[in-house]
C-alpha cells in the first residue's frame, strides 16, 4: 500500500521495499469508533516516515476527501472546523479530537502527512485505511408503564438510557427534565411519581453536554384536584332574581363529568356541565350546592357553597301593604278618638233636665233660670226664661264643671251657667 505514495524507481523498489513500507506508514488504533452524537471523540493514530525527515504538514480529511481535501483539518490552513482539533504533534502521534459529534461525522477519517529532508523534495502520504466513525443517539428505555397506558400518579417508572455504540466506560449519564439536571447515572427512577414529575425527559453522556437523546415525554394523569366553585353574582340572592355557579378543577385528563348536588333533607342532582344557571330564583331555591367531578382517574367534591334567597316585594304589593297599614292606622285612631269622646261626655257632662221634665229626686236636683234664645221663624229673636233643672247625684266634689256642650247640636241655643251646689238659697225652690 505504501508503494503509490513514494516515487520509487522499481528497482529500487524492489530492493528497499520492506524497508520503505516500514518507513511511511500510518497505523490506527481503531477500525471502528462508535461516537456518540454530541459527545467528543479521539481517534487515535500514530506515522511514521524515513528517519532524518523532517514533518511539514499535517492534515485529517473525512470520507472521500482524504487525499486532496478540502480537509477537516489542516496545519496549513485557517480556514478548517473547530470542532477538530489535532492532539497529537508533529513527529509520531497523530491522533485526532472530534468535538460534539455530529451525524455528519459518520464516514471514514484519514490522516495524511508531508515529509521530507531539508532543502530535498517533500512527499505526502496517506493513511488511507483510516478509522470509520459511527455516530449514535443515546435512547432512552422506559418500564413501569405497561404498554402505551401513561403513568398514573402513585405508579413507579424507570427509565434506561444507552447508546448503541456500547461504549466502554461510558457510566456518567446525565438525566435532565425540561432543560434541567436531575440525576447522574444510566438510570433513572421515579417512584410514587406524581403530577410535578410531568416533562420532558433527555439523558446526555455527561453533565456538561446539553441533552443529545431522544426525549421522553412523561405525562402523569391525575384525578380531580384543586376544585373551586365561584358564584355570580352572589351568595345572596334575590327571590325572582338568578345566580349561576361555575365549577372548575384541574385534572388529566380533564374532568368528565360535572354533577351538581343540592342538599336538603334528601340530597337531589340539580344539574350536570360546568355551570349550574338559575333563573326566576324562589324561595326554596336557597341552599347548599356541591359540585362533584370525575375523570376515570377518581372523582372529588367541592365544598358547600351556600345561597340565601332574600324575599322580595314587587313595588306595587309594597305600596299597597302600606296603604292598608295606614288606613287600619287612621281608622283605629279615630274609633279611639270618638270612644273617648263620648265616654269624656257620659262622666263628665252633667245630666240636664228640662223643666217639663220630672225630677225624680227634687232633694237633690236645683232649678235654675238659664236664658235661652229661641229661635222664632216668626218674631224674630225673643228671649224667654228657661228653668232648668241640674241633677247631682252623679258623684261630683267639685261642680265647677263646664259643660262643653257647644258643639252638640241636639241642645240647640240652651246656656249653660257654672253653679255651685252649695249656696243655701237655691234650694229654697
Ligand atoms: C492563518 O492566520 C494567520 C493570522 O491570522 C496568518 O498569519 C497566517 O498566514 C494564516 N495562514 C494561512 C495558511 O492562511
Ligand atoms: C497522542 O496524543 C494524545 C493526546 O495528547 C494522547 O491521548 C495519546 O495517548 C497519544 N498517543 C500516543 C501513542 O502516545
Ligand atoms: C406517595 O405520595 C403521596 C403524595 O406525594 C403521599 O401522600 C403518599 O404517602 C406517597 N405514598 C408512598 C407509598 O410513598
Ligand atoms: C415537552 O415537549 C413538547 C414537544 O416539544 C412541548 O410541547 C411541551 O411543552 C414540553 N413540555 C414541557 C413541560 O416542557
Ligand atoms: C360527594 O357529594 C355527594 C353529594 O353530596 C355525596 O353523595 C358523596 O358521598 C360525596 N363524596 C365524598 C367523597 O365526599
Amino acid at each position: 500500500m505504501c508503494i503509490q505514495h513514494v516515487q520509487l524507481s522499481w528497482t529500487v523498489m524492489l530492493l528497499l521495499l520492506p524497508g520503505v513500507c516500514s518507513q511511511w506508514r500510518v497505523e490506527y488504533e481503531q477500525q471502528q469508533i462508535c461516537a456518540l452524537k454530541g459527545s467528543s471523540v479521539l481517534v487515535p493514530c500514530s506515522f511514521y516516515y524515513p528517519s532524518r525527515m523532517k514533518v511539514q504538514s499535517v492534515k485529517w480529511g473525512h470520507g472521500d476527501h482524504i487525499y486532496l481535501g478540502p480537509f477537516m483539518y489542516d496545519s496549513e490552513s485557517n480556514n478548517t472546523s473547530p470542532r477538530y482539533q489535532y492532539v497529537g504533534d508533529a513527529l509520531h502521534n497523530c491522533s485526532l479530537k472530534i468535538q460534539e459529534v455530529e451525524q455528519s461525522d459518520a464516514g471514514k477519517h484519514a490522516f495524511r502527512f508531508t515529509a521530507g529532508r531539508a532543502g530535498g523534495p517533500v512527499d505526502g502520504y496517506t493513511g488511507s485505511a483510516g478509522s470509520r466513525l459511527e455516530v449514535a443517539d443515546l435512547t432512552i428505555t422506559v418500564e413501569g408503564t405497561d404498554g402505551d397506558e401513561t403513568p398514573k400518579e402513585g405508579d413507579a417508572v424507570k427509565l434506561t438510557c444507552s447508546n448503541q455504540c456500547d461504549v466502554n466506560g461510558l457510566s456518567s449519564f446525565t438525566w435532565w427534565k425540561d432543560g434541567q439536571l436531575v440525576h447522574e447515572g444510566p438510570v433513572l427512577h421515579l417512584s410514587n411519581i406524581s403530577y410535578t414529575d410531568s416533562g420532558n425527559y433527555s439523558c446526555s453522556p455527561n453533565a456538561q453536554r446539553r441533552p443529545t437523546s431522544e426525549v421522553i415525554a412523561i405525562d402523569v394523569e391525575y384525578g380531580p384536584k384543586n376544585i373551586w366553585v365561584s358564584v355570580r353574582p352572589s351568595t345572596d340572592v334575590d327571590a325572582g332574581g338568578s345566580f349561576g355557579l361555575v365549577c372548575s378543577s384541574t385534572a388529566k385528563p380533564a374532568v368528565e363529568d360535572y354533577t351538581w348536588f343540592k342538599r336538603g333533607d334528601s340530597e337531589v342532582i340539580v344539574g350536570n356541565g360546568p355551570e349550574l344557571n338559575v333563573v326566576d330564583v324562589h324561595l326554596q331555591d336557597g341552599g347548599q350546592y356541591i359540585c362533584r367531578v370525575t375523570n376515570k382517574h377518581g372523582r372529588l367534591n367541592s365544598s358547600v357553597v351556600t345561597i340565601k334567597v332574600k324575599a322580595y316585594w314587587p313595588t306595587f304589593t309594597r305600596d299597597a301593604l302600606i296603604i292598608a297599614a295606614v288606613a287600619t292606622l287612621t281608622v283605629t285612631v279615630t274609633i279611639l278618638f270618638i270612644t273617648r269622646r263620648c265616654c269624656k261626655r257620659k262622666t263628665r257632662a252633667p245630666r240636664i233636665i228640662r223643666e217639663t221634665e220630672r225630677v225624680e229626686d227634687a232633694e237633690n236636683a236645683i232649678y235654675l233660670p238659664v236664658f235661652a234664645n229661641v229661635q222664632s221663624e216668626a218674631e224674630g229673636s225673643t228671649t224667654e226664661i228657661v228653668y232648668a233643672a241640674l241633677d247631682f247625684n252623679q258623684k261630683k266634689s267639685n261642680m265647677q264643671q263646664q259643660a262643653d256642650i257647644e258643639e252638640d247640636e241636639d241642645d240647640d241655643g240652651v246656656i249653660y251657667s257654672t253653679v255651685l251646689k252649695k249656696p243655701a238659697y237655691m234650694k229654697q225652690k
